[in-house]
């Protein structure tokens, strides 16, 4: 529920007993509940006594503003994706930021009454976007500063942490590998830890950190699932051999996941067989590489949001990401996740640091199901390759262009459509393709890129002419929310 930012001896109120971290700034965070449900997680409400600046964030604002005797309402006009703030008072927490800014909305419920509550800024629908209860040392924001798709959410978030509560960010990430390694070192001892290699970003710069802690004592494996981009398997062999010179085991079983996945359309359903396919095959694998104690996974923080509910109970479920789940149980393994806490960006931040190869570093994350959940509906070889070729243009043409870097995911989904078209002078009746282009930066929410219409043209033609089987692309204006990155 709360996030306690940094350790630091606080100003707390003699009479309440302190945290035994004694934090110095508090932020609770955004959730999926309703403060006016029964049963909504609170947190203890000593925290307010404690005499620590608080910032309530979405969902934080509002169980803050039960905790002052305020009104939450269910909003008559629920804002999702991008909204303007009106800055009432440009000073405090909205200090340095424009008078009219935008910012990132995701709520259906909003403050209606805050009494000894300041208004540092509104929305057309909100007109308790921003303020500061001075009285209870708190402030809260209806948006989403953490997102980047808020103008100044980076401001507003250190002007808190910086102004308000006068920490120092004097963190590095020099010093996150040299703790990370020290305190893997100490964990691991002699034993063995295998890790599962996918050739992204997170995985492949989890194998260059323990690598440096551990060396000889981590093997990868790679698991072929048939369901990976053109030519994916044959360059992540290479690099893992030749440029890293790890222990690799590479195991091709992409017969079998297109065995399992025959017919199956419901996408929760893929998933759930390519995630058990997955830890079969990883099993078979693992079982024969002797004194493996510990399972080492590039898990990031978004996973562990997506996939745990903060309360213990049911969570807002939106798709199960099976890198977090299933494998350790079953293999009766320790887990190794060094990167638990990072974000995608920092993850980066520290391949580039460990010397991973910039093409690897920049790579834009692929889903542990891969094309399984681009193929809409059931999944097949046939529908496999045409998809494949056209994502590959795709890939092709933004890396030529310098957008490739610009965006944060980019690929092709082959929907379970047939259009007519027109092709020399024959009637065609074949597939459509949609292409997804994303800008974002922590995969929570996104917005659609808006490339230029040259480019949009030049792929439409490419694909249509050099992929067999597709005879008209669309593209893909939706942002995350309402709708999610990938398409199932
Ligand atoms: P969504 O579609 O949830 O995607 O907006 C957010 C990010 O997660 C990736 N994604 C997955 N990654 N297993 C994964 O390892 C999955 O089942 C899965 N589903 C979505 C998606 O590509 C995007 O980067």
């Amino acid at each position: 529920m709360y996030n306690i930012m940094m350790k630091k001896t606080a100003m707390a109120n003699p009479s309440v007993p302190p945290f035994s971290n004694a934090p110095s700034a508090l932020i609770l965070s955004g959730g999926p509940a309703s403060t006016i449900a029964e049963g909504s997680p609170r947190p203890d409400w000593g925290i307010f006594d404690l005499g620590v600046p608080i910032l309530g964030i979405c969902y934080g604002l509002q169980v803050a503003a039960c905790r002052f005797g305020g009104r939450v309402v269910n909003a008559s006009a629920r804002e999702y994706g991008r909204t303007e703030l009106d800055v009432a008072d440009p000073h405090d927490l909205l200090e340095g930021v424009p008078c009219r800014t935008r910012v990132w909305m995701s709520h259906g419920d909003m403050v209606e009454g805050l009494s000894g509550a300041e208004i540092l800024g509104r929305t057309a629908n909100c007109p308790f976007a921003a303020v500061k209860v001075p009285a209870g040392r708190f402030w809260g924001v209806q948006f989403h500063p953490e997102v980047t798709h808020t103008e100044e959410g980076g401001k507003i978030l250190g002007n808190f942490l910086y102004r308000i509560c006068m920490l120092k960010g004097d963190w590095k990430m020099s010093s996150f590998i040299e703790t990370k390694i020290a305190e893997m070192r100490a964990e691991v001892g002699e034993s063995g830890v295998i890790l599962g290699l996918s050739g992204g970003v997170d995985s492949t710069v989890a194998a260059s950190l323990i690598h440096r802690a551990i060396g000889g004592q981590l093997t990868c494996i790679f698991v072929d699932n048939g369901l990976l981009r053109l030519n994916e398997a044959e360059s992540v062999r290479s690099l893992f051999q030749q440029h890293f010179r790890m222990k690799l085991v590479s195991v091709d079983a992409s017969e079998r996941f297109l065995r399992e996945l025959r017919g199956v359309s419901d996408p929760e359903a893929k998933r759930k067989i390519i995630g058990r396919v997955f830890i079969e095959v990883f099993e078979e694998a693992a079982k024969a590489i002797p004194g493996a104690e510990f399972l080492a996974q590039g898990t990031l923080y978004p996973d562990v949001i997506e996939s745990v509910s903060a309360h213990g109970g049911p969570t807002a479920k939106i798709k199960s990401h099976h890198n977090v789940g299933g494998l350790p149980a079953v293999l009766k393994l320790k887990l190794l996740e060094p990167f638990r806490f990072l974000f995608k960006d920092e993850v980066r931040a520290l391949g580039r640091e460990l010397g991973v190869p910039e093409r690897i570093v920049r790579r834009h994350p692929f889903p542990g199901p891969g094309l399984g959940v681009r193929v809409l509906g059931p999944v097949d070889e046939a529908r496999l390759s045409v998809l494949r070729k056209a994502d590959a243009i795709l890939i092709e043409e933004l890396q030529a262009s310098g957008l490739y870097d610009k965006v944060g995911q980019a690929f092709v989904v082959l929907l379970p459509v047939a259009a007519v078209g027109v092709m020399g002078d024959e009637r065609s009746y074949e597939n459509v393709a949609a292409v997804r282009v994303v800008e974002t930066a922590d995969f929570m929410t996104a917005d659609w890129a808006r490339l230029p219409h040259e480019f949009l043209d030049r792929i439409a033609g490419r694909i249509t002419n050099e992929v067999r089987g597709i005879n008209r692309v669309v593209y893909d204006i939706s942002s995350k929310p309402p709708a999610t990155i990938e398409w199932e």
